[in-house]
């Protein structure tokens, strides 16, 4: 039940498959001949310094992988000198997050109809020292995920969700098909819109970063309602299915954005190489969700550090083979994409 909850997509899971093969389908254009003897991976994300581009998505429920969950997940991050973002359904709180030492770190919000609790926890999360909100905007609804339908998926009865404990709504129900879909539908407010992003910023003062956009109409909103960032995010093919996967929306994104707004992706990053394309494509930073969950179940803190540190290597390494010392010096003419097709193909002979 586990298993399948993690790995799980929407329905037919091709955005699920597509998240993957779509980056497959971009090629380099390596430069030679440029010193790399020296790479610098570092990188500045909302006025924080981070050691490397790759940051840590929101993934719920993570004591479900390992009993350190969230903690584990937190000291790996904080190790690693990036970002880790903290569900709102996580199985530790933003103060047990936050007792875990310095680090920096955002906090992902899903809207409940009670706006009580809504601004309660973002308080608590400011606080604690959370630096960010990313608002997820792709889920009025939970995705038709038919594992966890089949499984009756739900938070097994030793663990709550703990940022909601206290508000008597930590307890995930059983029900005839998924617990998660049934606990989104009573409590997840499905009337969020743009108005509610700028009553957001009414409650906080922290930056917000608008999760969930795929578009870019809905980039040119966010940025009007106040969005101090983007993550293109289909949420891990998770929600609606036959979407495209994040890589192959990403760069309509960024150009609606025309620099206002740092752009972010995730979906499907499981390599070094794929980090360097979604840079190359403009964005300024990336987020892993799955590998870390696997990470944890398979070694705790300890698998946490490794995936971050596999993909730092391999990223370093991409750099180095393209001619690239700095993120600055990765362009869009490092890469070939299908849609740049006359420079990718030589055209047919007649
Ligand atoms: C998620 N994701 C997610 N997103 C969010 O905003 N809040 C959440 O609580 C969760 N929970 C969650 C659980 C699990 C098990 C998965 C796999 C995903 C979506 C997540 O933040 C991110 O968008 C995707 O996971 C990125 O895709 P990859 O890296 O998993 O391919």
């Amino acid at each position: 039940m586990v298993y399948d909850y993690y790995a799980s997509g929407a329905e037919d899971q091709w955005t699920l498959e597509e998240n993957r093969n779509a980056f497959s389908r971009i090629l380099f254009r390596p430069r030679i001949l440029i010193d790399v003897s020296k790479i610098d991976m570092t990188t500045t994300i909302l006025g924080f310094k981070l050691s490397m581009p790759i940051m840590i998505a929101p993934t719920a429920m993570q004591k479900m992988a390992h009993p350190d969950g969230e903690y584990a997940t937190a000291r790996a991050a904080s190790a690693a000198g990036t970002i880790m973002t903290l569900s709102s359904w996580a199985t530790s709180s933003v103060e047990e997050v936050a007792s875990t030492g310095p680090g920096i770190r955002f906090f992902q919000l899903y809207v409940y109809k009670d706006r009580n609790v809504v601004a309660q926890l973002v308080r608590r999360a400011e606080r604690a020292g959370f630096k960010a909100i990313a608002l997820t905007v792709d889920t009025p609804r939970l995705g038709r995920r038919e594992a966890d339908i089949k499984n009756r998926f739900t938070l097994p009865p030793f663990l709550t969700l703990k940022n909601f404990e206290g508000l008597d709504l930590g307890k995930m129900d059983e029900a005839n098909d998924s617990g998660l879909a049934s606990y989104v539908a009573g409590q997840i407010d499905r009337t969020l819109s743009w108005k509610d992003v700028k009553w957001l910023q009414t409650i906080t003062t922290m930056p917000i970063l608008v999760k969930g956009v795929i578009t870019a109409e809905d980039t040119r909103l966010a940025i009007q309602a106040g969005a101090a960032g983007i993550i293109v995010s289909n949420h891990g093919a998770r929600q609606l299915d036959y979407v495209p996967a994040t890589i192959s929306a990403l760069e309509e994104v960024v150009k609606a954005a025309q620099g206002r707004v740092p752009v972010f992706l995730d979906g499907g990053v499981r390599r070094g190489t794929d980090v360097f394309k979604a840079l190359a494509l403009g964005a300024s930073g990336i987020f892993i969700g799955r590998p870390v969950v696997f990470s944890l179940a398979a070694e705790g803190e300890a698998g946490v550090r490794n995936v971050l540190k596999m993909l730092r290597d391999e990223f370093e390494l991409t750099m180095a083979l393209s001619g690239c010392t700095s993120l600055r010096e990765i362009t869009r003419d490092h890469i070939v994409t299908e849609w740049d097709a006359p420079k990718a193909r030589p055209a047919p002979r007649l």
